[in-house]
């Protein structure tokens, strides 16, 4: 039999990556990979690119450069090792990847991950690959599910991908031309997925899209089905205990969706619901096609279903033409909605993006003060959202060990990382948590009832919340 040959995925960006690289060593596995933790013994290395800023896309070439070092040393010891650049650069810059980097043997877009064993294959035989073409056929029916083992080793907590692409076309955005038009699934499969994930442990499933709530599959009564109505669906799922779903557009929040939140205990009451501006002209230069105030009688109908529901939004500072009293529009949104967290962007002009050929532009300095404004304003926010918890008693889903001895980390209903000292066994448990205290991001408590052990005082290792969020 052959040695197993040792993949290592990097990925970068949003959450739809994180899923797309389960799904690609789930592919690889069938080839016999397994997954190493380290590039440099790997046999094969897959970049799993984000485009959505310029940061993100630079990324790309520095960790080409030092993957060549390690390829050419692996050459050195008579190993050969394949390197694959996958995800949204790989996409929208598929060709000058290939012309920039000779190290490169594989280019595949988000489309094509079920033919990287033929990309693999062609590379061996014609020196290089290159794949980025949106095939007609839907992906999602030939990836493989993942087998019981992969999904036990990946944790209680899951992503699963309903839906894909953008037809929104925001002006600064480039999802709608690296991850193509909208394609919804059918529930059927997403049902055989959740079943599937909440038979081998899983407790959690987060139902992820760029768009997630233009969600528009098949249903089994061959009607057309709204998110809202497969949350419904799933949530009667043996052993799925909470659902979420992210990225919203507040445009697609149907009433179903509305009603998902009233009636649903297992739909967990925080929606990322990004705004990117509280300025009714900037948000029309964006062709967000909504206003300030849509967004808040959004809002407003959440709240009305849902008294307990949190919100956190994507915002981008310094759009071409935003002035200070614009820019203050979107402080003041914030101020009026109140969010449990935030994550604010420079604008990055992105090549093939209307907004791109903008004449008008922020300076660098203006940018800067105006990302530092808003994010002292979301931080302020989220600080006083966190300490509100101290003294309640809420549910906390236990995920995993935490690092210090004896300690345990779940998520609270709003997402934040609770600490308590107990025995393992609480894994994959929701278990009510008195809260005692607040380290940065992290909620410290004690397990409130019978199996409760009394809480010691260590250092809480806060959750770290790199994660880029995702579309919408
Ligand atoms: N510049 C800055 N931020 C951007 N985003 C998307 N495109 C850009 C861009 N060109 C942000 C939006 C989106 C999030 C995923 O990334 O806020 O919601
Ligand atoms: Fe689509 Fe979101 Fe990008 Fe707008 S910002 S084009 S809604 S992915």
């Amino acid at each position: 039999m052959k040695p197993p040959r040792k993949l290592h995925i990097k990925s970068y960006g949003c959450q739809m990556n994180v899923y797309d690289a389960q799904r690609m060593m789930d592919t690889l596995a069938g080839e016999g990979f397994v997954e190493t933790e380290s590039a440099d013994d790997a046999d094969l290395v897959i970049l799993n690119t984000c485009h959505i800023r310029e940061k993100a896309s630079e990324k790309v070439y520095s960790e080409l450069g030092r993957l060549r070092l390690a390829k050419d040393e692996a050459a050195r010891h008579g190993r050969d090792m394949r390197i694959a650049v996958a995800g949204c650069v790989a996409q929208a810059e598929g060709e000058e990847i290939i012309r920039r980097a000779p190290t490169v043997d594989v280019v595949v877009g988000p489309q094509s991950y079920h033919h990287l064993p033929e990309l693999l294959a062609r590379a061996k035989s014609e020196g290089r690959a290159l794949e980025t073409e949106f095939p007609v056929e839907d992906k999602f029916n030939f990836l493989p599910a993942p087998k019981p083992d992969a999904i036990r080793a990946r944790g209680i907590s899951a992503f699963v991908t309903v839906q894909e692409g953008c037809d929104k076309f925001c002006t600064f955005c480039v999802v709608p031309y690296t991850r193509g038009a909208e394609v919804s699934r059918p529930v059927a499969k997403i049902v055989d997925d959740v079943k599937r994930l909440a038979d081998n442990g899983v407790r959690e499933i987060t139902l992820i899209g760029q768009n997630v709530n233009a969600y528009h599959g098949e249903g089994p009564d061959g009607r057309t089905w709204p998110l809202g109505k497969l949350l419904h669906r799933l949530a009667e799922i043996d052993g799925i205990a909470r659902l979420r779903y992210s990225t919203s557009h507040p445009r697609d929040v149907e009433e179903s969706l509305i009603t998902a939140h009233r009636d649903l205990d297992a739909l967990m009451p925080f929606v990322h619901l990004p705004v990117q501006s509280g300025s009714d002209r900037i948000l029309a230069a964006m062709n967000r096609k909504h206003t300030a105030d849509d967004y808040r009688r959004v809002i407003d109908r959440f709240r009305t279903a849902r008294q307990d529901i949190a919100f956190s939004s994507d915002f981008i500072v310094g759009f071409p033409g935003e002035t200070e009293g614009e820019f203050a529009a979107t402080l003041a949104l914030v101020m009026q909605i109140g969010y449990a967290a935030g994550y604010s962007f420079k604008y990055s002009p992105r090549p093939g993006t209307p907004a791109a050929d903008m004449q008008e532009t922020v300076s660098a300095a203006e940018m800067d003060e105006r990302l530092v404004r808003l994010q002292e304003l979301i931080d302020s926010q989220q600080s006083a959202f966190n300490k509100a918890m101290i003294g309640n008693t809420v549910d906390v889903l236990f995920e995993r060990a935490a690092r210090n001895p004896g300690q345990f980390v779940g998520r609270t209903a709003h997402l934040q990382p609770a600490h308590v000292f107990a025995s393992s066994d609480i894994i994959g448990q929701v278990l009510p948590v008195r809260i005692d205290s607040l380290e940065r991001y992290s909620l410290l408590g004690e397990l409130a009832g019978p199996s409760a052990r009394p809480a010691q005082s260590l250092p809480v290792q806060p959750a770290s919340s790199s994660q880029e969020t995702l579309g919408a």
